[in-house]
Parts: C-alpha cells; structure tokens; sequence
C-alpha cells in the first residue's frame, strides 16, 4: 500500500499557478514585464498591428493574461478584450490596473488550456510568456483552435530561455557579477529569491518545452492542432532596443541574443 505521505492532489499546474501567484506582488516593478517607456509601449503595438491589425471592435482573448501588460497594448489598439489567468493575485493587480487607467477589459479566471469558452467566440488569442510553461500544448493549441472563429489568428509571444548560446551565458554571467558589485539597476529589482529560482527550475524540468520552447517546435505543434498560414518572426529588435535602457548594460545584451520570438497563426 502506499504511504499517506506520498499521495498528493497537488500536481504540476496547481504549482505553476502558485508559483505566479507568489510572483505577482513584484510583476510589474520588473522591466521585461510592464512597460516603462513610450517607446517600448510603441514597438509593441508596431508588432500587434503588424500581425493583427487595428482592433475596430474585434474581440480578444488574452491568456495568461497576468497583470494585462498586452491585454492594455490591445485595448489601445481598439480590440474589446478579456484577459484570463489562474492566478488570482494576478487577477487583482490586473482589475486595479484597468480601473486606475479607466480601462474597460473583462477578466476571468481560468486555465488557458482549457478556457471553458464557447466555440469560434473570438477574432483573436494573444498570449506572452505562456507557452514555454504549457503542461500539454498540442491539447492547449486545440482549444485555442476550437474558440477562435473562423479566419481567427493567434499571436504568440514567447522564447527559448534553456538552449542558449554561449554569448547569452556569458552575458548573464556578467549582469550577474554586476548586480553582485552593485552596478547592476535592475537585476535585483523584484528578482525572484534563491527558493524562488530553484521553484521555477523544478517547473521547467518537468513541462512539455522543458528542453526550451524553440520557435520551430511550437510552430509545428500549431500545425498539428490545425493552424494555417503560420508566420514566425524573430524581428523583436525596436522591442528590445527599447527595454535596454530600463536594463542594465550586459542585461539589455543578453535579451538581445535571447531566441525569442512572435508566431502568428490563423484558424
Ligand atoms: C510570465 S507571466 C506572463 C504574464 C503576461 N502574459 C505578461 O506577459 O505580462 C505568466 C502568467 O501565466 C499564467 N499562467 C500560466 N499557465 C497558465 C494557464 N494554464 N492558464 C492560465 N494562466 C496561466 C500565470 O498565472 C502568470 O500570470
């Protein structure tokens, strides 16, 4: 018989969604998250419209929503959004966010791997930082199909954090012995602690893209899901250049030669 103590109800997902809960009280303090400049905020709406187009009503589901960083980029655009995530302390910064900024945006509570939304319900799903973190995405990436309408488009933004090339290791070594001499501005600002980095690490190991979320890959898996006309665009340079100057010096370098990405695809 197995012992009590080794039977749990608490599996991968309830511990990602405890992790971002933790996470949240210093989400938005941290550059990379929300948006410091208007520079920035430009380039991310340069890249939504590219992609997207202008909103003129349209409707978007933006998951993992977090404290709506996109979700607010794509009600500038003119998108009527609801922005979901399973972390309720998210949820709360992102209802105090909208309501300070006079912001109509609809939040639920819900897992983006399975929304509980109705069929071809949306013209759009967004997503940042998601999909790296996904439990099981070829099922999640046929929900996303299922809710988008027909002629619908998902844009995901995303990276692979794991495989990275020696540059990106030494550049991180470096912002590391910079924050550590102190010269580093942001890199311990909201940093997640020592437990909070070996909790993350223990997620990443055990995710579907715990070998790194390679564009390749997920745009393979929205393929098999049934997606279309499936673009990825590696051209993330205004974005990044922006952010630089809310990083420290071998920090902004480091995002730069990061393999991230945005992948768009139609239903
Ligand atoms: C790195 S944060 C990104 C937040 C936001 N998208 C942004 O870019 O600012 C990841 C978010 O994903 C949420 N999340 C992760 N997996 C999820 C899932 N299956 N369903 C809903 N939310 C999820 C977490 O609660 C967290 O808020």
């Amino acid at each position: 018989m197995q012992a009590l103590s080794a039977i749990s109800n608490h599996d991968l997902r309830d511990e990602i969604k405890a992790y971002w809960s933790l996470r949240a009280e210093t989400f938005d303090s941290q550059p990379g998250h929300e948006i410091f400049s208007e520079e920035e905020k430009a380039a991310w709406h340069a890249l939504f419209l590219k992609h997207l187009g202008q909103g003129q009503g349209r409707s978007a589901l933006d998951l993992a929503c977090g404290t709506a960083v996109v979700s607010h980029l794509l009600d500038d655009l003119g998108f009527r959004v609801t922005g979901m995530d399973w972390a309720e302390p998210m949820l709360e910064r992102a209802r105090a966010k909208a309501k300070a900024r006079g912001r109509q945006i609809r939040f639920l509570m819900g897992d983006a791997e399975r929304t509980m939304e109705d069929d071809d319900s949306y013209d759009v799903i967004t997503n940042r930082h998601l999909v790296w973190t996904l439990v099981d995405p070829l099922a999640c990436f046929k929900e996303w199909h299922r809710v988008l309408k027909p002629g619908g488009k998902v844009l995901i933004v995303d990276g692979d954090f794991v495989n990275t090339s020696k540059l990106t290791r030494l550049l991180k070594m470096l912002t590391r012995m910079a924050s550590r001499a102190g010269l580093a501005r942001d890199a311990l600002h909201g940093a997640p602690s020592a437990d909070m980095a070996d909790t993350h690490n223990r997620i990443l190991s055990r995710v579907h893209f715990s070998g790194g979320a390679h564009a390749d890959a997920v745009a393979d898996l929205l393929r098999q899901a049934g997606f279309s006309k499936v673009t990825v665009d590696h051209n993330m340079g205004a974005i990044h250049k922006a952010q630089r100057k809310n990083f420290s010096f071998f920090k902004g370098l480091e995002r730069a030669t990061q393999h991230r990405y945005a992948i768009c695809a139609e239903k």
